[in-house]
């Protein structure tokens, strides 16, 4: 292996040489041969464009990388420019030899291993470390006519075994690898298929798009437009589909964009998932919405995951000043920043110092401890002490008596946005929405909205584009949320997390839109 950054270097030579080596290979085999085998490339710009957008889809960090048909590796060549080699850890797989030998010795070197095999026939990863985070592929379209009747019926079988999609004798090779390939994605697994885009009108694209909108969270469909076509050597109109190995949210939406490239979408609308339950075309969208994208009854749950804050079990005891803290002995490790109640909260940007910690006149700290007693009890002996002074009287309160140990908090990761659990009418209109720049997480004082796809993708971890999304929530009318959550006696308006998900986002939509 060559040292990672001589590497990182050497890729951009390694994809020049690739193309001139694809071409080569295309020329020494018929149209037909070709067309067997569904050998047409995906050019390098549309790899490029591809992986980029799996990357903010994925985020940062390590890669587990699959193409199960991988020609001469456009995808991965893409993936390589996108992504640092020391955290990529990729497969793929080529029936053919005279593309896959020359794949081979081209990426001798790289972290591919390349597997020259048929892939609907290869078992797919028993352990979860062996599944794949990533996997992105313009899958051989081979129609159905062309597949043997042996084959066909394996593939059938197959499909049904690895997803439980019963697939139509009509459906060509290319539907079969996505089902086929299901098992081998981890959980949360991005996956981007290049696909012709007949599937989504005709009646054997029934079963798959079934499987797109109930066994995983169909993220986006980006068609292209038949007269731009992609393929200069296979006049087909193709479809580039992400999913999300997920099970779906309930009614998400999915993105539809057309025409111009990935990227820069010359139409693009949301389609709420039930929309498309019913929509025996899909090729409609985004055409279809009009301006009934902004109205299509999307809602916050459309675009966020709403957690209620975590419960303590008992405040007075895990929640603290840093000088308590410090007083008590507290090691930093086992403090997490927590902000104050909506009522010592003075502002609705909350500010942070470098290290995330919130920037708040009266800053808070829970204790929040992952370790065992008896870790503690060696390592921290100042917090064996207080959980000692503690356990007496607070271990055996409901929340503490059933977390194991009784010290245990919630697990919650830090969100740029929440929401009020409870409001008086009249004081400061509403609920008020927090715009939280820092790592603190909230009590159940309050609602956090965790971003969902498109909205992730759209905020990118940038805090000005946050900062937007903010803007529309604080503009969310006091009279959706009235309408949404419940009155009681003097006013007190309570939202519970299904109540806010419930409340139309026209606002939201607009801005994805715009
Ligand atoms: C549409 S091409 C895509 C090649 C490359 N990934 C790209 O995007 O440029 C499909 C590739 O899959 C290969 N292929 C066809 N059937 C296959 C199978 N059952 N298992 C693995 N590879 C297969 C073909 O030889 C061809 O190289």
């Amino acid at each position: 292996m060559r040292a990672p950054m001589q590497l990182q270097l050497a890729v951009e030579g390694i994809e020049r040489r690739r193309l001139v080596l694809q071409q080569a290979c295309d020329r020494l085999r018929s149209p037909q041969q070709r067309n067997r085998l569904g050998q047409f490339a995906t050019p390098a710009a549309l790899a490029r464009e591809a992986l980029q957008y799996a990357h903010q889809l994925l985020g940062s960090g390590p890669v587990h990388f699959l193409d199960p048909a991988i020609g001469t590796g456009s995808f991965y060549a893409a993936l390589l420019q996108e992504w640092p080699l020391a955290d990529v850890a990729a497969t793929g797989f080529e029936i053919d030899a005279h593309y896959g030998e020359p794949c081979r010795t081209l990426w001798r070197g790289t972290p591919l291993r390349l597997r020259l095999e048929d892939f609907t026939t290869a078992a797919a990863p028993v352990r979860r470390a062996g599944r794949y985070s990533l996997l992105v592929c313009n899958p051989p379209y081979v129609r159905h006519h062309h597949l043997q009747s042996a084959v066909k019926a394996r593939l059938q079988r197959q499909s049904m075994i690895a997803s439980g999609v019963r697939l139509n004798g009509l459906a060509g090779l290319y539907a079969h690898f996505i089902t086929v390939a299901h098992p081998w994605m981890s959980e949360d697994a991005i996956a981007g298929w290049l696909i012709p885009s007949e599937f989504m009108d005709v009646n054997y694209g029934r079963e798959l798009k079934r499987y797109l909108l109930r066994t995983v969270t169909l993220l986006r469909i980006h068609r292209f437009d038949p007269t731009e076509v992609q393929f200069t050597d296979a006049l087909v109109s193709s479809a580039f589909v992400w999913l999300r190995n997920q099970k779906p949210g309930n009614d998400h939406p999915v993105e539809f964009t057309y025409g111009g490239s990935l990227s820069q979408p010359r139409t693009r609308g949301l389609v709420p998932a039930s929309r498309l339950e019913g929509a025996a075309k899909w090729t409609g969208f985004p055409a279809a919405l009009g301006s009934a994208c902004i109205s299509a009854g999307l809602t916050l749950g459309d675009y966020f995951r709403v957690k209620r804050g975590i419960a303590t079990g008992a405040n007075a005891f895990f929640i603290m000043t840093a000088g308590q803290a410090a007083e008590r002995g507290l090691p930093r490790e086992c403090l997490r920043p927590i902000l104050p109640g909506p009522r010592q909260l003075d502002c609705d940007e909350v500010l942070a110092d470098a290290s995330g910690e919130p920037l708040l006149v009266r800053g808070l700290w829970l204790l929040d401890c992952r370790l065992p007693e008896e870790l503690i009890r060696v390592q921290h002996p100042q917090l064996w002490r207080y959980l000692e002074i503690g356990s007496a009287e607070f271990s055996s309160r409901y929340l503490c008596s059933r977390r194991s140990p009784w010290y245990l908090q919630e697990a919650r990761e830090p969100t740029f946005f929440l929401c009020t659990y409870m409001a008086r009418r009249g004081q400061r209109g509403v609920q008020r929405f927090i715009f939280n720049r820092s790592t603190a997480i909230g009590a159940n004082s309050y609602l956090m909205l965790y971003p969902r796809e498109p909205l992730t993708r759209f905020i990118g971890g940038v805090p000005a584009r946050a900062r937007l999304v903010w803007q529309v929530l604080k503009n969310v009318a006091n009279e959706a949320l009235i309408a949404g959550g419940r009155v009681y006696g003097g006013g007190l308006l309570k939202l519970e997390p299904g109540e806010l998900a419930s409340v139309p986002a026209p606002g939201i939509t607009a801005l994805l839109h715009n």
